[in-house]
């Protein structure tokens, strides 16, 4: 028996359907795991839109008096998302009009299903569809509460990413030093920035450095600042970054690289906030809130006397650890819909994620997280061929429906780009060294590249 809860839990499924045996059926297959609202047509379905708010809807695209016709299922498919926009709506089409679900799908409908109705398969398409409901509800309470308005550019609500936010909300303000550490596109630029757009710092400038792609030689001058003629090519005076901050928030990023003479430079500013430029004779008093970023970690080098401990409790007064995508499993569905929102344009076929495809990324491990996750939508956005986005569009899978044609020649070159493009993506668009993963020379690599047209789509940035 179900309990009181169990029925409020239970998620509203409208079912749009004219056939009265097809409507019974679903209504009976489906009562134990949602509360069913059958309708007949529009009206008794709109009906039912506003008085119950159903989560889910199964659509009949064609609804009597004409059952070849679809317009009538378009257009009840557009008053019910402008209703219900949180509506998961799954349209049920004949079994020959795929052009149809498609379409449907181009126009907002969640996902499709032919005619005739497989039960159990229906069923598992609302269950994906119920769960994307639920995490959409949850990200919209948390966006109206207000929780979620301070870092409308850091997207989330697994616990790992809120317990992120409720360390921002709780340091920003304060000048105190943070250090942000997590593996490689975990966000912790964004975080070093949301931090420093909510303090009082937010009008002054945030200047970021990274300490691992700066050269030995250059770095102390790049921090500090150097005099004229301080040495052989200083031509002119010249500030540093830390001097540009003034004001504001440096952004030390890659600290784990910086060498160990300049580490002694770094723990004396941030001790006496006073700067010397290299060559300078004087001090200049200096106003600096500084975020630090790792993606190793630090106390490890700490102890392997690779980075100085003083250095290090200096930077780390508060520290926030950014969990990988992996560990924030409800977060990677909800930031692929949201990176396939932000890169559709009106040329993109892509609409949606495929049922296949939201399986794919849940079970996948995300080494480059949210950079990479970003990075395959992106260009699955260009390649995808109908509005759903398939695995092998976001570059999972060597073997896709394409492949089953036995096409040797087009089966090679299929896997030729996927291999390509997998290792640009990984490698963040850098073609010398996805080419030397590939054991390929870079010639190659361009050639295969133009051959395929695919730069745009995997380029960083
Ligand atoms: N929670 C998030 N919501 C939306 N976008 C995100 C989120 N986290 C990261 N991103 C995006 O992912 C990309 C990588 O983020 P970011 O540069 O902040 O990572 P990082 O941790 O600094 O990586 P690295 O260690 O490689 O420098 C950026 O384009 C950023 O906008
Ligand atoms: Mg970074």
């Amino acid at each position: 028996m179900l309990t009181e809860k169990d029925r409020v839990e239970k998620h509203k499924l409208l079912v749009i359907e004219d056939d009265d045996t097809l409507r019974a059926q679903m209504q009976w297959a489906l009562a134990e795991e949602y509360e069913v609202l059958p309708a007949d047509g529009p009206e008794a379905a709109i009906q039912a839109l506003l008085a119950a708010q159903p989560h889910l809807v199964t659509l009949d695209l064609g609804l009597a008096p004409n059952t070849s016709d679809s317009s009538a299922g378009f257009r009840l498919l557009g008053k019910i998302l402008q209703q219900s926009p949180l509506a998961k709506v799954i349209v049920v089409t004949g079994n020959a009009q795929r052009d149809l679900a498609m379409k449907a799908i181009s126009q907002g409908a969640h996902d499709f299903m032919a005619k005739p109705v497989d039960v159990g398969e229906l069923k598992i398409i609302l269950k994906r569809a119920s769960y994307i409901h639920s995490l959409e509800s949850e990200q919209a309470r948390l966006q109206r509460s207000g929780e979620g308005r301070d870092f409308e550019e850091i997207l989330g609500m697994s616990s790992g990413i809120q317990g992120v936010f409720s360390t921002i909300r709780k340091v920003a303000s304060t000048d105190v030093p943070v250090l942000v550490t997590g593996e490689s596109g975990t966000g912790k630029e964004l975080i070093a920035r949301a931090i420093h757009n909510g303090s009082l710092r937010k009008s002054r400038p945030f200047v970021p450095i990274n300490c691992g792609a700066i050269p030995e030689a250059l770095l102390e001058s790049e921090l500090f600042g150097h005099e004229r003629g301080a040495f052989t090519g200083a031509h002119a005076q010249r500030s540093g970054r830390i001097e540009m901050a003034q004001g504001g928030t440096l952004f030390l990023d890659e600290i784990a690289e910086l060498p160990l003479a300049l580490q002694v430079k770094v723990l004396r500013f941030l001790q006496d906030h006073k700067l010397e430029r290299v060559g300078g004779r004087g001090a200049i008093n200096m106003d600096v809130r500084v975020v630090a970023a790792a993606n190793k970690c630090l106390k490890k080098l700490v102890a392997e006397g690779r980075f100085r401990e003083d250095l290090y409790y200096r930077l780390a007064v508060v520290s926030i650890e950014v969990p990988p995508l992996r560990e924030r499993d409800d977060d990677i569905v909800l930031l692929a819909k949201a990176f396939l929102k932000k890169y559709s344009n009106e040329r993109a076929r892509a609409k949606a994620l495929s049922a296949q495809a939201v399986d794919t990324i849940k079970a996948y491990n995300w080494p480059g997280n949210v950079r990479e996750l970003e990075n395959r939508v992106r260009r699955a956005v260009t390649f995808a061929e109908g509005p759903l986005v398939r695995p092998s569009d976001l570059g999972f899978g060597p073997l896709d429906e394409a492949s089953q044609n036995l096409d040797l020649k087009k089966a090679k070159e299929d896997l030729e780009l996927k291999f390509v493009q997998m290792a640009i993506i990984k490698h963040n668009g850098n073609i010398s060294k996805a080419a030397e993963e590939l054991g390929l020379s870079r010639p190659t690599v361009h050639h295969i590249i133009k051959k395929y047209n695919m730069l745009e789509s995997v380029r960083k940035g």
